[in-house]
């Protein structure tokens, strides 16, 4: 299937309609490993929490508070509708130093041909540019800021992204990488990797 193919059956399923990006299975694998894994978190942080979904899973499955933030302004309303505390961002620029025990990220990820990219929420939620990793590299190199000590990164990483690249930013980035969690498609393989930060 090529990538054009992939994208719009991606889309299809989900809610290429809404100006909100609803939870799939990507955001329950997310969800599930998160919740499997986490040890006694206090501040969690759900980057690009879209309907708010994994954040209030997280929150209703731990003891943490659970903070969404998305660049999407509809994405942060539906999310507070939810319950969930959730302020509009761009990946982690607004967030203090050392602040967050955990960081969850489901990111915007299809590889886009420029000349296909189709300017609107729906778009932000899914393409991450020509290699899928538009955001992903950013936000791996970054992360590592406003991680308490101790902290963890729980990453959704999909074979159409470059799963080895991704790994090797994140250990140039000086965290150990750990894949917890995968799920198999026709059309792609879904991770969860966790970033821990070399001691
Ligand atoms: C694949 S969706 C995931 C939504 C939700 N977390 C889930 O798993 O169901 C990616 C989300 O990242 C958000 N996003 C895109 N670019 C962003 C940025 N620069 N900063 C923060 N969020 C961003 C999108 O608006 C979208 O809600």
């Amino acid at each position: 299937m090529t990538n054009s193919e992939s994208q719009k059956r991606l889309a299809e399923r989900r809610g290429l309609e809404s100006d909100v990006y609803q939870p799939a299975e990507d955001s329950g694998l997310l969800a599930e490993a998160a919740i499997e894994s986490l040890s006694e978190p206090r501040v969690v942080l759900e980057v690009g929490t879209g309907s708010g979904w994994v954040a209030q899973q997280v929150g209703e499955h731990t003891d943490a508070r659970v903070i969404g933030s998305d660049l999407n302004p509809h994405a942060t309303h539906q999310a507070r509708d939810r319950g969930v505390e959730a302020v509009r961002a761009d990946l982690l620029d607004p967030f203090a130093d050392g602040v967050f025990d955990a960081v969850v990220f489901n990111p915007p990820y299809l590889p886009t041909d420029p000349e296909n990219e189709w300017g609107d929420w729906m778009e932000h939620a899914l393409s991450g540019g020509e290699d899928g990793r538009r955001l992903i590299v950013p936000f791996v190199e970054t992360v590592g800021r406003v991680l308490a000590p101790g902290g963890e990164v729980y990453l959704l990483v999909s074979s159409l992204t470059g799963y080895d690249t991704v790994v090797e930013v994140a250990e140039n980035a000086g965290f150990v990488v750990d894949d917890i969690a995968q799920e198999s498609y026709p059309y792609e393989v879904l991770s969860i990797l966790r970033l821990r930060a070399v001691i």
